[in-house]
């Protein structure tokens, strides 16, 4: 498997596939793979014939220096881990932040038409200004087909499709469903930091979306919400930042449900100092 670290390299492998007229998968990522990153490589390589997995912490996206440090790295394990899919069809983009960003790593702004203000975007000050200019700029490199996304970061996904639809860049985005651990936790390279005994209490967090989704039948948002911040009160290890029901297309809260519109409840919890966020559909 070729891995680049440099886009003069990746660009002369890009002219050759499209020479021969094949087909391109981006499937962006921060490295740290697990499970759930290998279903959105699989995906791809259904759909494309050659598919590129980026692998970059990228530093604009980070509100949080001491978050930034600390994500976990390590690219020997990566690529590993893309190996054991047994494809010579996969190549890797393992870039330097000077390779991206051509000197000091300057943010993008941009107008999401408020999808931003929402939810991560409260907490995470200029968080998708960051995934925003990333994911752009690899477009601009890559110029793939296909992109890959997971719906766990369904803030993000909507957000990208955005991006695509406002800057007219010509790329699919596919966003494809959450891969969750046997005990319904979200898959996530953050929980590689999770100590053991928060690594057993953050099921929790899945078991409440469940719960709430039963619930979202009979009962109003409000009232679930209070229930979800309740169960959080009691809780002596996982802290709520934040639980939401909204609309699936604005992101927005809401306040009286309609049998036209799709709802999903997004949650933010703090195991220690490690921030989990997971989403579900509730109709
Ligand atoms: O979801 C992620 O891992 C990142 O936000 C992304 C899309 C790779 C951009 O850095």
């Amino acid at each position: 498997m070729e891995v680049y670290s440099e886009k003069q390299q990746i660009a002369v492998a890009i002219d050759a596939l499209r020479a021969r007229k094949q087909t391109l998968g981006l499937v962006p990522t921060m490295g740290a793979l697990h499970k759930g990153h290998l279903q959105l490589v699989k995906k791809a390589l259904q759909d494309n014939n050659m598919v590129i997995v980026s692998i970059f912490v990228n530093p604009t996206q980070f509100n949080n220096t001491s978050d930034l440090k600390a994500y976990p790295r390590n690219l020997e394990s990566d690529i590993a881990l893309l190996k054991t899919l047994g494809k010579n069809t996969i190549l890797v983009y393992a870039p330097t932040v000077h390779d991206i960003y051509e000197g000091r790593p300057v943010l993008q702004k941009f107008d999401f038409d408020g999808l931003d203000f929402e939810m991560e975007g409260k907490y995470r000050h200029n968080h998708f200004n960051g995934v925003g200019t990333i994911v752009k700029r690899f477009f601009e490199i890559i110029k793939p087909d296909n992109a890959y996304f997971g719906e766990k970061d369904f803030q993000q996904l909507a957000i990208i499709r955005k991006l695509v639809d406002k800057h007219n860049i010509r790329v699919n985005i596919i966003g494809c469903k959450i891969h969750r651990e046997a005990s319904g936790l979200a898959m996530s390279s953050r929980n590689t930091r999770l100590k053991p005994e928060y690594k057993k209490a953050a099921p929790f967090i899945f078991e409440i979306l469940t719960a709430a989704k039963n619930q979202f039948g009979t009962k109003s948002a409000t009232k679930i919400a209070h229930w979800v911040e309740k169960q959080f009160e009691k809780h002596s290890l996982l802290k709520l930042e934040y639980f939401v029901i909204a609309d699936a297309k604005t992101l927005k809260p809401i306040y009286r449900k309609s049998n036209k519109n799709k709802y999903r409840a997004f949650i933010a919890v703090y195991a220690d100092d490690i921030r989990l966020i997971d989403n579900i559909a509730l109709n």
